[in-house]
């Protein structure tokens, strides 16, 4: 028999469940000239272990002049000191993700379907009371492609989200080396669903699994994490989903890569010489990366405010391209915002514009 708690407890769950809110805000602050942050991570208690977890630096080092609690306290926070250095540093909107490594680190496909649904729920139900100012991106389970186009489909259209988060390859299997990559056919489904909603799939790099980071990096364990690590087994990621020709199916799914495009960019000219050797190997890519990266691939400067290399970009991807974005916590709010203060001298106002906005409102589909 149900005692009454029970029973007002499953009152309260199904009410809870039936009146989710839907947090697209239609209305979000647009203030003409204020930033939108698409790269902010987030968490939820239930995941909080995960944090810094797989790093060889200490906490502290995560968090430039902060503290492992300080950093710890900014994950789990919305409303007070997240909503402050927005409103200091001139930010409209922020579109909040599930700090890395996330569900990608749950090898269990029921935990992880469920800890998916746990996250997105609490995130819908915390930014809900400010959707002018707050955004989500959906946290998937990778592990079935099917039911993570389904997840999308319900954060997307019940919930409201713009978009999802992916951090990197979903571990797997009972030592959690079986990685899974969206690259494969079965992610057709995924990709099918993606580009059916027309919203982006961002891109972002998760903490290794133990046994890739000793091999990788156990020789120079500084090299852990962003300094090194991250873009080296994202980037990997991202080229699969070009060379496996899941852009040639779904001509118009779109991804996002943060941290100026995990150095892609840098060497798109030599990527596509290469590749095209691979054609008689029978490479599955139709057209070449750098084309991709006209049709398919965005990114964002997060935690990679350096105007030489953004030129560079400018030149070689193009402004409409790239959206400006921070990485908080793991990088201070004012310091991308002082960034941004030196750019007039080498972007128009427009052109700044773009960059802090514009290509954003598009690609996250604000104005839909
Ligand atoms: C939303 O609710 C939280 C928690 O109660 C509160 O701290 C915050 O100020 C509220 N935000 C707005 C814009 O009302
Ligand atoms: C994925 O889950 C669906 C149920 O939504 C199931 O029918 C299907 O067999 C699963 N696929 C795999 C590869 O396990
Ligand atoms: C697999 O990952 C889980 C959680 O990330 C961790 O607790 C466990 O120790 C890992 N197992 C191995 C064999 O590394
Ligand atoms: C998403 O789910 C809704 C039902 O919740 C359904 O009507 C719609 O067709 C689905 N969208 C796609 C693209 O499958
Ligand atoms: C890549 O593709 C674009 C457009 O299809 C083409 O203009 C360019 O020459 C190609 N680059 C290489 C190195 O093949």
């Amino acid at each position: 028999m149900l005692s009454l708690a029970t029973l007002r407890l499953v009152i309260l769950g199904v009410c809870v469940m039936n009146s989710l809110p839907k947090v697209l805000s239609k209305e979000w602050r647009n203030s003409g000239n204020g930033r939108i942050v698409l790269e902010e991570a987030w968490t939820i208690p239930e995941l909080i272990h995960q944090i810094g977890h797989g790093f060889f630096l200490p906490l502290v080092d995560l968090a430039p002049g902060g503290t492992n609690a300080e950093l710890k306290a900014n994950l789990l926070d919305i409303h007070n000191q997240r909503r402050q250095f927005m409103d200091e540093n001139n930010i409209d909107f922020m579109v909040v993700s599930c700090a890395n490594p996330c569900i990608q680190g749950l090898s269990d496909p029921v935990e992880a379907e469920n800890m998916a649904v746990t996250v997105n729920n609490r995130l819908a139900e915390t930014i809900a009371n400010d959707t002018e100012r707050f955004g989500g991106f959906a946290s998937l389970s990778m592990h079935n492609a099917t039911n993570a186009a389904l997840e999308l489909n319900r954060t997307v259209t019940e919930l409201g989200f713009v978009g999802a988060l992916v951090n990197d390859y979903q571990q797997s299997g009972p030592d959690n080396t079986t990685l899974l990559y969206y690259d494969q056919p079965e992610y057709d489904v995924f990709w099918q669903m993606v580009s059916d909603l027309d919203v982006p799939v961002y891109f972002h790099p998760r903490s290794n699994i133990a046994q890739i980071g000793s091999l990788m990096t156990g020789h120079a364990r500084w090299l852990k994490g962003p300094a090194q690590e991250f873009a080296a087994t994202l980037s990997n990621h991202i080229l699969g989903l070009c060379t496996n020709g899941v852009f040639d199916r779904f001509p118009k799914a779109k991804i996002i890569v943060g941290h100026l495009g995990e150095r892609i960019p840098s060497d798109l000219g030599r990527i596509d010489e290469q590749l095209l050797r691979q054609i008689p190997n029978g490479i599955p890519m139709k057209l070449n990366v750098s084309s991709y990266w006209q049709t398919n691939i965005w990114e964002t400067t997060s935690g990679n405010f350096q105007t030489p290399l953004m030129k560079f970009h400018m030149d070689t991807i193009g402004l409409n391209r790239i959206m400006y974005s921070v990485d908080y916590p793991y990088v201070a709010i004012p310091e991308g915002e002082a960034w941004l203060q030196t750019l007039p001298s080498v972007l128009s106002a427009e052109e700044l514009n773009s960059l802090t906005r514009n290509v954003a409102i598009e690609v996250l589909g604000l104005n839909k």
